[in-house]
Formats: C-alpha cells, structure tokens, sequence
C-alpha cells in the first residue's frame, strides 16, 4: 500500500489543528477563551468506597478516585496544579509513628495500598515528561509532613513546591482544598486527600471536569492567588479586625472587606474587586455563574441545553469581591429546594460554631437555612453525619438542637408547616478498631490504620441543584480554611448524586440520631 507523502501529511497535519472545531480558541481583549458552544465539557462524580462495605451496592456510571488521580496525571502535557492539605500517597507500614505500623505486606494489599503508589508513580512520570508541576499545601500531617511533594520537587526545575500556613493569614486554619487541575482543561475537586487512605478506607466524593478550560480557568484563579499568598510576607499584609458579625477580634489579610475602607491596603491579588465595608461579608443576589454544557457519559439524560454552574471559594478574603462565598453557596443550595420537596446534604463534620479559634465562634448559618425551608417549603432535609474514630463529641448536641425543629414546625396547630429534618450518623464499619497494628511491641485490637473508615464526602443536593465541596460544615472552614465547591443545576448530575446519597441513606450502615427526650417543663 502506497504511503502519504510527506507534504500531504503536513497540509493533513495543519488542517486538524486548526480546524479542529474541538481545539478552536478565541481571542478577545480578555485573552484567550474557548467558545463554550465548540468545547464539550464532560463530567463525571467520582468516589472512593472503603474495602469491605458489601452491602453498598455501586451506583453506575461513578468513576474511582484513584482512576481519576492517575488520569488527570497520566493525561497532562504541559501544567498539573494541585492544592492538597497533606500528602500521603505511599503507606508506611514499616514506620513506628505511622498509623498504618505493624500490618502486613497481605494486609496492605488487601487495604488498597497500591493504588496511592501508583498515583503517586503517574505524578513521578508526569515530572520526569517536563510537565510543569505546582503543588500547594499546608504543612501536612504527622509523620510525614510535605515528604512527598518535596521529593517530587528536589532535583526537578520543572516541579514547585510550596507550603502555605493559613494560620499567619487568619489567625488559624488550613489549605483543606482538595484540586487537581491538568494542562488547565480538567479538573478534580472534591473530599479526597493525597493519601492512600483516601482511595480504599475513606469514603469520598468529588466531581471530574473533562476538557473544560473556562471552569479551569475560574479555578486557577483561586490557585494562582493561594500561589501568590504563599510567597508573600504575611505580617506585612495582615490585621486585626474587630470582626462585627461574628463579634469577636481576629486577624485577616488586610485587604479583607471585614476592614474599613481606610484601613485597608490595596490587594496584591489580580482581579480583586474592591467593595465597601460590610459587617461581614456580601452575600452576593447575583453571583458569578457560566453556562457550559456538561455532557455526562453513562446517564440516561439528553444535554443538548446549557445549565448554569458555578464555582465558590474560602476564605472570602480570596474571593476578589466577585466570586460568591462557600458558605453562601451551600446555603443557597439548601433554600434551592422546591415546596414539599427533599434537600440532602452528606458531611463528616457538623457543628454549629467554630473549632479552631481562641475564642469560640456560635454559627448557624447551615441549620437556619434548614429550618427556613422546613418551615416555608415543607421541605425535608435529609442529613448524614459521620461517625467515626475522631468523632466531634458535641455534634450530637447540635444535631439535636436541629432536630428540634421538628417539634417547632409541629408546636401550634395554627403552624401550617409539614416539613421534616432526618438525621443519621453514618458508621463505615471497622471505625471504632482503626490505628496501627502495634504499638511499643505490643499488638492492638486495631484491623485498619488509622483515620480510616470514614464517610468524608461533604456535599448538598436538592431537587435541582448540585454542590460538591471540599468543606467541613463548621465555621472555620468558610472563614479562615482554603475551600472549592462546585455546583450545578445540570439535571443529570443532580439525580446522580441523589442516588449516591440514598444508596448510603439506606444502607445498614446507618444509626438515626435521635431526638431531645420531650421536656415536660411546660406541662404542670
Ligand atoms: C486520560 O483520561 C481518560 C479519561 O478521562 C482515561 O480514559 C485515560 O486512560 C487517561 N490516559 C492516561 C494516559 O492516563
Ligand atoms: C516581613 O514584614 C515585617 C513587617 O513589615 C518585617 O518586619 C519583616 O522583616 C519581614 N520579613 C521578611 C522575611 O521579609
Ligand atoms: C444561562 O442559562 C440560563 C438557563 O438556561 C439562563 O436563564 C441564563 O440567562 C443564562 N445566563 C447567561 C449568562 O447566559
Ligand atoms: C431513559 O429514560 C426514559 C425515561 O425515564 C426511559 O423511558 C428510557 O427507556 C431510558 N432509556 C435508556 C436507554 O435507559
Ligand atoms: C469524647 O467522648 C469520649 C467518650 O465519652 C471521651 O473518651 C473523649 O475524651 C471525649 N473527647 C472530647 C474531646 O471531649
Ligand atoms: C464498634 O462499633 C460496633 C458498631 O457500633 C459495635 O457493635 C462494637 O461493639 C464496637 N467495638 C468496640 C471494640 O468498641
Ligand atoms: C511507647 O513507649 C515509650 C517509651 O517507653 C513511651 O514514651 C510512649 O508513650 C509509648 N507509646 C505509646 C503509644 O504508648
């Protein structure tokens, strides 16, 4: 058979690159954008289910952590960008200050161990190709620490690495934020670590982003200005505020719109917006939202129509007045909810005030934003709470306190509200017998490693809107912790994610949480 010649190949060459309809980039005075009607953007929810949960049964068409992880690494030609909080892809069960110490080669492999070295291998690959790699987090974890990214960045120009202590910003808090953006087309967000526990012991959730550069795009702004704090002299740039809305004093970036005007300096952070001075922070009536077509392989569903979607952040300070606050989107994404219809929200962690700070913060944005569509919509909230190990002891107080709605909505027969809170704890079995196998050359009950066999998704979806987060729902996470959420009205993704809820709502591995004992103080 004849071969091509080479000119023909060429003009071949050149004709599929720039008449390529998929691959078309505009330029307008803004810089380059993809048109949206030319770039089909694909999505995917992705989890990771712990080992030997038999009973939950999968839901089609969810993709695997750890596939997405090797992917989005494997698949990068130019740019990986991740934000991470720790890195622990490789186990250490050889390491006495391990939680994975003492169990065997058998027992790592039957953990899934193999799965985060291999990530962590398609990470080392994609350094080794010259992919320009960026990799952003906080100081991690004991015993490891920034081990891991600073091994893939020694010796390697082309590999960044940097840590970044919120802390110096805000007085306390974390980069929390889980996202990986590859050759700045796709990207994951979403609850899973770098780490391997967070691909086969913990319980994640996360969406995929499949050549969507505008939602890349959004989400690099947010990297870029993390980037830029992390090389910036934080004492320079910071003061105390006395912070009227959640009334205390606290230290922010000094460009924080919690300042007044006067007082505050001009950003260092590009596409800042710079508004006036608030008691707190502007919940936006109309925030920043694109309309991109997101086709989703495997489902059951026509997407020949735009639905909106949007990206939040936290801080708000990072925020550069335009993007809506994380808070704001998960509040928004409850009061979404249609009359008499149903909101479900999966967290690990549920309190309602703050953890980390001196002085302890009282925050009820989430439960009151609950109440409200109790009462106004007879709509019922579905809640699945984690417990585990670390178990916040006080959460039950809170859980019942919102549960106490419930008797409110019922506490006149003048009340015309039907709506209903459901709360269940959900407990990943094995949870109560997880850390190393020895300790000091003596063995444990222990069967996992430790901070394992957990649900730690923290996602909200009601009847027609989406949110998938990277947030625990407690104060500290929309005010001094680095967070991304994506959402969506994308019906497709909406239904999907209400079938992964429910597939874990009815499970046998939850426990109702029950309500206060009825006070007899009124009854005389
Ligand atoms: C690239 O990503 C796709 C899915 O998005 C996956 O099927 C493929 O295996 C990935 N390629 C590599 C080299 O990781
Ligand atoms: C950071 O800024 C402070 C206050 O402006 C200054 O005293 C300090 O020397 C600076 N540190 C570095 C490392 O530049
Ligand atoms: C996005 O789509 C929605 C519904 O299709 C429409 O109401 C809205 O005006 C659109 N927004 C923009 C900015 O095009
Ligand atoms: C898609 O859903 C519609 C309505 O729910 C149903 O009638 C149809 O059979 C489904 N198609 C497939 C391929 O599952
Ligand atoms: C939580 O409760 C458990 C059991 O009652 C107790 O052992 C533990 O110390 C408590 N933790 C905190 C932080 O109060
Ligand atoms: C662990 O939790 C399970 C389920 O709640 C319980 O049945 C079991 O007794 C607990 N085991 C220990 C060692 O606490
Ligand atoms: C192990 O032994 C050392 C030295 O005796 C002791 O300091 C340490 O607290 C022990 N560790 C645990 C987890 O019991």
């Amino acid at each position: 058979m004849k071969t091509l010649s080479v000119p023909l190949l060429l003009i071949l060459y050149f004709f599929l690159i720039f008449c390529n309809p998929i691959t078309r980039v505009h330029s307008s005075s803004d810089g380059d954008y993809y048109d949206d009607d030319e770039v089909q953007c694909k999505a995917w929810l992705v989890q990771s289910i712990p080992t030997d949960m038999p009973h939950l049964s999968l839901v089609p068409g969810v993709l695997s952590t750890a596939d997405v992880f090797r992917w989005l690494a494997g698949n990068s030609s130019r740019s990986l960008d991740i934000i991470a909080q720790y890195w622990q892809l490789i186990a250490h069960p050889q390491d006495p200050r391990s939680g994975d110490y003492g169990y065997s080669k058998d027992d790592m492999l039957r953990f899934g161990a193999n799965d985060g070295l291999e990530v962590y291998r398609e990470l080392e690959n994609a350094a080794d190709r010259d992919v320009n790699i960026r990799l952003l987090q906080h100081s991690g974890v004991y015993p490891d620490y920034t081990e891991e990214p600073s091994k893939l960045a020694l010796g390697r120009p082309n590999v960044k690495s940097v840590t970044l202590l919120l802390k110096e910003w805000w007085g306390s808090g974390v980069v929390h934020a889980k996202v990986w953006i590859s050759d700045n087309r796709d990207v994951y967000i979403g609850s899973a670590n770098n780490d391997w526990k967070s691909l086969t012991q913990v319980k994640e959730l996360g969406i995929y982003l499949v050549g969507c550069p505008r939602i890349a795009e959004e989400v690099k702004i947010y990297y870029d200005n993390l980037w830029k704090l992390a090389h910036l002299n934080s004492s320079a740039y910071t003061k105390q505020v006395s912070d009227q809305q959640w009334q205390t004093t606290r230290k922010v970036p000094c460009w924080s719109h919690f300042l007044h005007r006067k007082e505050r300096c001009r950003s260092p952070l590009p596409k800042y917006l710079e508004v006036k001075h608030v008691t707190g922070y502007p919940v936006l009536s109309d925030p920043d939202t694109f309309n991109v077509s997101i086709e989703t392989p495997g489902l059951n569903y026509s997407s020949s129509h735009t639905q909106s979607s949007y990206l939040s952040f936290a801080p708000p300070e990072l925020l550069f007045g335009q993007y809506q606050t994380d808070e704001q989107a998960w509040v928004d994404t409850i009061k979404s909810v249609g009359k008499g219809e149903t909101v479900r929200i999966s967290t690990m962690d549920w309190l309602g005030q703050s953890q980390y700070t001196s002085q302890t913060l009282y925050w009820s944005s989430l439960s009151s934003a609950i109440s409200e569509v109790v009462f106004s919509k007879n709509a019922k909230v579905k809640l699945l709470v984690a417990y585990w190990a670390h178990f916040i002891n006080s959460t039950d107080q809170y859980l019942k306190s919102l549960l106490y709605t419930n008797n409110l909505c019922a506490s006149s027969k003048y009340n015309n509200c039907y709506g209903k809170v459901e709360i269940k704890y959900y407990l990943v079995p094995g949870f109560n017998l997880t850390g190393p196998s020895t300790i000091n050359n003596t063995a444990t009950k222990n069967i996992y490693p430790g901070y394992t066999r957990v649900n730690h998704g923290k996602y909200a979806v009601s009847d027609v809107r989406a949110h998938i987060g990277t947030s625990n729902l407690i104060w500290d996470y929309f005010y001094t912790t680095a967070g991304v959420s994506f959402g969506t009205y994308n019906p497709a993704i909406v239904s999907k994610l209400q079938k992964i809820f429910d597939t874990d709502w009815n499970s046998p591995y939850v426990q109702s949480v029950q309500p206060l004992e009825e006070s007899r103080a009124f009854s005389s």
